[in-house]
C-alpha cells in the first residue's frame, strides 16, 4: 500500500524525510513555513503534485498560527507565506498552482472573519490532498489499459506515492496495472545526482512487492536495444500548452533512445501539471540546483575540489517524442496543441 508521504495533523503538516530513504523511514512534523521551504528546496518533499499540497498546506500552516494578530497583518502573513513558498523551486507549476488556489481564496472571503478565512483555508488544503489521492486513481485507470498484460516498463525519477497523496502517476498505472492482474516487472533508473529512482521509487515499489531492478540511467539505451523494454513511463513538472515536457533531467534522453528503439514513451501526469499559458517548453523555468549534488553527493567527494559543475535538474521533452499523456481525464493523443486545447478552452495562449 502507498505510504502517507505528507499529512495534516490539525495545525501542522507531518511529512516523510525523503532524503534518508531508503535507510530510514522518518516523520517530520512542520509547524513554520520556514522549515517547510526548507524540507521543499531540500528535497525532504518533492514530486510535482506533492509540493503542490505541501504549498496549499504551508498557507494553512501560517492562518492557523497567527490568528491572534490583526487582521490585515494576519493577511499579509499569508500572502508573504505564498511567496516564500514560491520562491522555493521554479519548475513543478503545481505549487505555483496550488498556492494560486490559496490565494484566490484569500481573496474571496477576505470580509469573512479570521477563524472562519482559517478553517477555509484548511479545508481548500485538505481538498487538494484528497483531489490528488482521486487524481492519482483515475490516473492508474486510464493509464492501465496501454500495459500489456506481461510488461517491462522504465521509469525515471520518482513519480509514485512518495511525489503524490496516493499512489502516484507514472507509479500509479504501474501498481492499478498489477492490481489488475498484469504481470509487470520495471526497470527504475537510479536517476543521477539525486538518486529518486534508486532510493525512492526502488524502495516504493519492493515494499509493495512489486519486480523492481535498477540501472544505471547510462544503461537504459542497452536496454532497449536488447528489446527489454515495453514502454516508458515517466512524470511531469510541467507541461506546456504544445505539449512539451519538463521532466527530471534525463527524461529527454530515454524519449530520444524511445523513438529510435520505436518504444512507446508516455508521460504520465494531472491536468495541474499543465500550463496551458505558455506556449512551448522554451518558457519553462528549469532549476539550476547546486554542483555539490553532482561531485559531492551523499558526502562523497567524486570530482576534483573547485571543478565547475553545471546540475540542471530538469530537461525539455520535445512534443513530438511523446506518444501519449495519461491524464485523470483522458489520455490525450497528438496533435497535443488541439487535444490540450480541447481539455483547456479554446483559446491559444499568449
Ligand atoms: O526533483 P524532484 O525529485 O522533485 O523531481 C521530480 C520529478 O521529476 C517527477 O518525475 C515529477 O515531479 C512528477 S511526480 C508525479
Amino acid at each position: 500500500m502507498p505510504v502517507k508521504t505528507i499529512e495534516w495533523l490539525g495545525g501542522k503538516i507531518r511529512i516523510i524525510d525523503q532524503t534518508q530513504l531508503p535507510e530510514q523511514l522518518i516523520y517530520l512534523t512542520i509547524d513554520r513555513v520556514e522549515e517547510l521551504a526548507e524540507a521543499i528546496r531540500n528535497l525532504r518533499i518533492r514530486g510535482a503534485p506533492a509540493i503542490g499540497i505541501a504549498g496549499a498546506m504551508g498557507v494553512a500552516l501560517t492562518a492557523f498560527q497567527h490568528t491572534e494578530e490583526d487582521k490585515n497583518r494576519w493577511i499579509e502573513k499569508l500572502i508573504s507565506t505564498i511567496h516564500i513558498l514560491k520562491e522555493t523551486r521554479p519548475t513543478a507549476v503545481n505549487l505555483f498552482w496550488a498556492l494560486d488556489r490559496m490565494r484566490r481564496l484569500i481573496n474571496s472571503t477576505e470580509d469573512e472573519s479570521v477563524e472562519t478565512i482559517r478553517d477555509r483555508l484548511v479545508e481548500e488544503a485538505l481538498s487538494i490532498l484528497e483531489e490528488d489521492r482521486q487524481i492519482c486513481r483515475r490516473i492508474g485507470k486510464n493509464g492501465a489499459a496501454l500495459i500489456p498484460q506481461e510488461a517491462t516498463i522504465l521509469t525515471h525519477c520518482n513519480a509514485g506515492s512518495l511525489a503524490t497523496a496516493d499512489y502516484g502517476t507514472a507509479l500509479g498505472v504501474v501498481y492499478t496495472a498489477v492490481e489488475s492482474g498484469k504481470k509487470v516487472k520495471v526497470y527504475a533508473d537510479e536517476t543521477r545526482p539525486l538518486l529518486q529512482g534508486s532510493r525512492l521509487t526502488a524502495w516504493e515499489l519492493k515494499e509493495s512487492g512489486i519486480d523492481v531492478t535498477v540501472i544505471c540511467d547510462s544503461a537504459a539505451g542497452f536496454l532497449m536495444e536488447q528489446k527489454k523494454i515495453d514502454c516508458i513511463l515517466v512524470g511531469a513538472d510541467r507541461i506546456a500548452a504544445n505539449g512539451d515536457v519538463a521532466n527530471k533531467v534525463g527524461t529527454y534522453t530515454l524519449a530520444v533512445l524511445a523513438q529510435k528503439h520505436r518504444i512507446p514513451f508516455y508521460v504520465v501526469a494531472p491536468l495541474s501539471s499543465f500550463d496551458f499559458s505558455i506556449t512551448s517548453g522554451d518558457f519553462i523555468p528549469i532549476e539550476e540546483r547546486s554542483g555539490e549534488e553532482v561531485v559531492n553527493g551523499f558526502e562523497t567527494r567524486t570530482a576534483p575540489t573547485g571543478i565547475r559543475v553545471y546540475n540542471p535538474a530538469f530537461d525539455i521533452t520535445p512534443h513530438e517524442l511523446v506518444h501519449a499523456f495519461v491524464t485523470e481525464q483522458k489520455i490525450l493523443y497528438p496533435p497535443y496543441i488541439k487535444s490540450i486545447s480541447d481539455i483547456f478552452g479554446k483559446n491559444s495562449p499568449k
